[in-house]
């Protein structure tokens, strides 16, 4: 071998060990060249050039229509304890805007990059198509939000709303599956959404699998409506899962190391990948003991990220899992606790989910991708109700002006105003572009005009 392939296994070798993982090194000396190579390829770095070139990719799979966002927003949100959807909800940044809003300029600014990206006009850059998955709880009054708003700037023809299943609710009497079900009014049943993981079998019965496909989008770029921060769309990793890992499924995960495990207030779909095939553990159902051991020797937490519940599919595993779920395969239903409302009042039930990564294990034998991210650029859920300590509209208020105060910081400006500053996603979709507006200055409220609209291009 190569004293370039030496030099690059030495420096590999050296992160993996002060990473903990050094371990994934302990057969080199039995590998063949090839078998070094694809070792190397999985555990190096990512450099500066490669991530510059799958954003670039990304970019080109936006403007040419060949990437969807695919929007999870069925769930009832019964601990945020708001009765409208979640997306319509304000977390009180100084816009009131509510997610879905910040979500669709979101969008707005990636065509805009796109384009500039591709050294186009914006108008040859093909609209990104945005899938959103409803409920019967939640579709009406989701259609009426973005009607409301005017789509908030997106063509209506690019945002495409599909109904998700249900499926009863039972008491929890007896054995599991001997529970029964429950009246919720005199002449109707209790009903819940089936999980997120309903998005496979409702994407096929909706058309929404065929009318992509027909389109020439090859790949899907999902996240849940419930996270201030998603970064949906976002190129670099819709560019490394398409063109770098050619990955039929990624998962997007944050490192739990730093993170007491005692003390961790994972969200819902918080779980952990394991090694080897891809799979994500429910973190409720992970035993405690598992959740929290680590490896006495480096203290890492052996299941190490959380899952943040962004993902990539190509839409031809979309077909395959949807085929195999509509020929019968399934998976088994995860049991929520909840209490269900009902004709005698609320009573204690079970409702019954499938979850988005339990499809996953029918992804052995497919390229799968792993991607770690940073919690406070990626992720701040909004799950609990105003107030509560974690993962509540306040925490994930704080964490987005306090990503956005850097932004500004990074880019030269100065923030003086205690909680940070709002930066419209209109004018910066991941900081970019910040330097000739904010440098020399200091901003001491966190609401700025010229950080809320973008600038009309100088003559
Ligand atoms: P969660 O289970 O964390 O949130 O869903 P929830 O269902 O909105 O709130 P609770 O559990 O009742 O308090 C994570 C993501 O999956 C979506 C949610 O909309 C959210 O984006 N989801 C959940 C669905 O799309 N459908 C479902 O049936 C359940």
């Amino acid at each position: 071998m190569s004293s370039e392939v030496d030099q690059r296994a030495s420096k590999a070798r050296a992160a993996a060990e002060a990473a903990g993982q050094g371990h994934v090194f302990e057969h080199w000396d039995a590998l063949t060249d090839a078998e070094k190579e694809k070792l190397l390829s999985d555990v190096e770095d990512v450099t500066p050039e490669q991530e510059v070139e799958w954003t670039q990719h990304g970019f080109r799979l936006i403007a040419e229509g060949r990437v969807a966002v695919l929007l999870l927003a069925g769930g009832q949100g019964t601990r945020l304890g708001s009765s409208a959807p979640k997306g319509c909800y304000d977390i009180q940044l100084p816009s009131h805007k509510s997610l879905f809003q910040l979500q669709a300029e979101r969008l707005l600014r990636l065509q805009q990059l796109a384009a500039e990206a591709m050294g186009t006009a914006a108008a040859a850059v093909k609209p990104l198509q945005w899938y959103i998955m409803t409920s019967a709880f939640t579709h009406a009054e989701t259609i009426a939000h973005f009607e409301a708003g005017g789509y908030f700037g997106l063509q209506p023809g690019q945002v495409h709303f599909f109904q998700q299943g249900f499926l009863p609710c039972l008491t929890e009497e007896g054995a599991l599956g001997r529970g029964k079900l429950i009246l919720e009014a005199r002449g109707s049943l209790a009903k819940a959404p089936d999980g997120n993981g309903g998005v496979y079998l409702s994407l096929a019965r909706s058309g929404a699998l065929d009318a992509m496909a027909a389109a020439g989008v090859e790949c899907l770029d999902c996240y849940c409506v419930d996270n201030a921060l998603a970064r949906l769309g976002d190129p670099r990793f819709v560019g490394y899962c398409h063109g770098g890992a050619r990955a039929d499924v990624g998962v997007f995960a944050r490192r739990r190391v730093g993170e007491p495990a005692a003390t961790e207030q994972p969200s819902p779909s918080s779980s952990s990948p394991s090694l080897g095939p891809l799979a994500v553990l429910e973190y409720s159902e992970l035993d405690p003991s598992l959740a929290s051991a680590a490896n006495p020797a480096t203290g890492q937490l052996y299941y190490n990220w959380s899952n943040i519940c962004m993902h990539y599919f190509s839409v031809a595993w979309l077909r395959r899992v949807a085929d195999s779920l509509l020929g019968g395969g399934g998976t088994p239903y995860h049991v929520a606790r909840k209490r269900i409302p009902s004709v005698s009042g609320p009573v204690p039930g079970i409702k019954l989910e499938l979850f988005i990564f339990d499809t996953f294990a029918m992804a052995a034998g497919e390229r799968t991708a792993l991607v770690e991210v940073e919690r406070s650029e990626e992720f701040a859920p909004v799950k609990n109700a105003p107030g509560s300590a974690t993962d509540s509209p306040d925490t994930a208020r704080a964490a987005v002006l306090a990503l956005h105060a850097g932004w500004v910081r990074a880019a030269g400006g100065a923030v003086a105003a205690a909680e940070g500053v709002e930066v419209s996603p209109l004018v910066s979709y991941g900081g970019e572009g910040l330097a000739a507006l904010v440098a020399g200055k200091t901003y001491d409220s966190s609401l700025v005009p010229e950080l809320q609209q973008p600038q009309p291009a100088a003559p």
